[in-house]
């Protein structure tokens, strides 16, 4: 999809570089007009470099292309994140002074505006009925966000976090044939205590669950999200998520059982501990009275997938993961199509993971099988891709 990016010039300007970003890892060809305040506050290397593609500012450039209108003309969605009060105004007034209004009024594609401003600004009456205005002729607004704002001051008016517009601009246009549905999602990785400071635990980001999360929530599904130990700046603040944090596998598997009970569609990405420690010491664990060797007994969690199976609720569809180290395609989808049959799952999704692929990193590579081993599809590319490839399927 072709997605402008139009830049006003705030402070906030600077988080319209994650915005294009995250546009970019979702597979989309980003193309940023900026506005020259824009640019006081942003370089355009950053942007360009970003984005993948030249940054255009000037209304009297690429004039022989007709670039006034062939960039809105060409457009599948339009987002302007930050809007300030000023663009804002200009925007809902219809004016064409510089590159972006000409875009944008050229332009029949979906129109997406973060606003970023000073509370003053956002509450001012005039702010107040262009907002109204835009909104009636069916512009989406994201945010603001309420918060701490560039001087001492804070309340409304603060940009909404990328992540949030991005996915918010993504659910204006994109199918929603998860719409009505209410799915189950969990991610991450658990984490089975060992004693009060350490545990055993594995190196799953959550970012293929979380992208899965958000891929239903863009295209219309209610989603309850079950994080274990999410890495850093996974974690989602959709609209249409419900986020739920665990840490161990037993809550996990308390908190998903509670949840598979209203969920229409359960996908189980999470990277559940097989073994937790047998005994988990009160204080801490001391090598001054352990001794050269530490003796860890594990004992085997329960299958918390298997369980879901089992508690299965008329019409549920299960969906699994399986991550292996076997990097011989036919053995890897041996061992797939024996896990799928033995956990009884409607699907099993298959990834290699090993020292430096699959877990933690931003991109992946499945291959989706049905219960009973057949392959259905075949995806490699950023997590959020590969999450509407394995959605595709199961809208069917
Ligand atoms: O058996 P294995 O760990 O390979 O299976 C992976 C799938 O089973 C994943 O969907 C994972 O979430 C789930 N699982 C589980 N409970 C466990 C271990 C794995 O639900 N104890």
């Amino acid at each position: 999809m072709k997605v402008v990016v139009g830049v006003s010039g705030g402070i906030a300007a600077y988080k319209a570089v994650g915005v294009v970003r995250g546009f970019v890892l979702a597979g989309h060809d980003v193309h940023v007009v900026a506005t020259e305040a824009a640019l006081r506050f942003v370089g355009r290397p950053t942007l360009e470099a970003i984005s993948r593609n030249p940054v255009h500012t000037e209304l009297f450039e690429g004039v022989a292309e007709v670039r006034h209108v062939a960039l809105g003309q060409s457009a599948d969605l339009i987002v302007v994140a930050p809007a300030t009060a000023n663009t804002l105004a200009k925007i809902a007034h219809g004016f064409a002074d510089d590159l972006l209004g000409t875009t944008i009024l050229a332009s029949e594609a979906p129109l997406v505006l973060a606003p970023a401003m000073h509370t003053e600004m956002w509450n001012d009456p005039a702010t107040r009925a262009n907002v109204a205005l835009l909104r009636e002729r069916g512009v989406t607004l994201v945010g603001p966000a309420s918060g701490r704002l560039t001087g001492r001051d804070s309340g409304p008016g603060r940009m909404a976090e990328p992540e949030e517009i991005v996915a918010a601009a993504l659910a204006v246009v994109g199918p929603r044939d998860f719409a009505g549905r209410r799915v189950l999602v969990t991610a991450g990785g658990t984490r089975e205590p060992i004693d009060p400071v350490r545990f055993v635990g594995n190196r799953s980001s959550g970012r293929q669950g979380v992208a899965l999360a958000r891929a239903a929530a863009a295209r219309g599904a209610q989603v309850h999200l079950i994080v274990a130990n999410l890495d850093d700046g996974v974690a989602p603040a959709d609209a249409g998520i419900t986020l739920e944090h665990v840490d161990t596998a037993a809550e996990l598997e308390a908190a998903a059982g509670r949840a598979a009970a209203e969920a229409d569609l359960v996908i189980m990405a999470a990277a559940v501990a097989d073994y937790r420690p047998d005994e988990v010491a009160a204080g801490k664990i001391k090598k001054e009275t352990q001794g050269d060797t530490l003796e860890l007994r594990l004992v085997k969690n329960p299958d918390i997938l298997r369980g879901l199976v089992d508690a299965r609720r008329e019409g549920q569809t299960v969906v699994g993961f399986a991550a292996e180290t076997e990097t011989d395609r036919e053995a890897l989808l041996e061992l797939a199509r024996a896990k799928a049959a033995r956990k009884g799952v409607d699907y099993l999704v298959v990834n290699t993971v090993g020292w430096s692929t699959g877990f933690g990193t931003p991109d992946n590579s499945i291959v989706m099988l049905s219960g009973s081993g057949d392959i259905l599809t075949e995806a490699s590319g950023p997590k959020a891709s590969v999450a509407d490839r394995i959605l595709d399927v199961l809208a069917r």
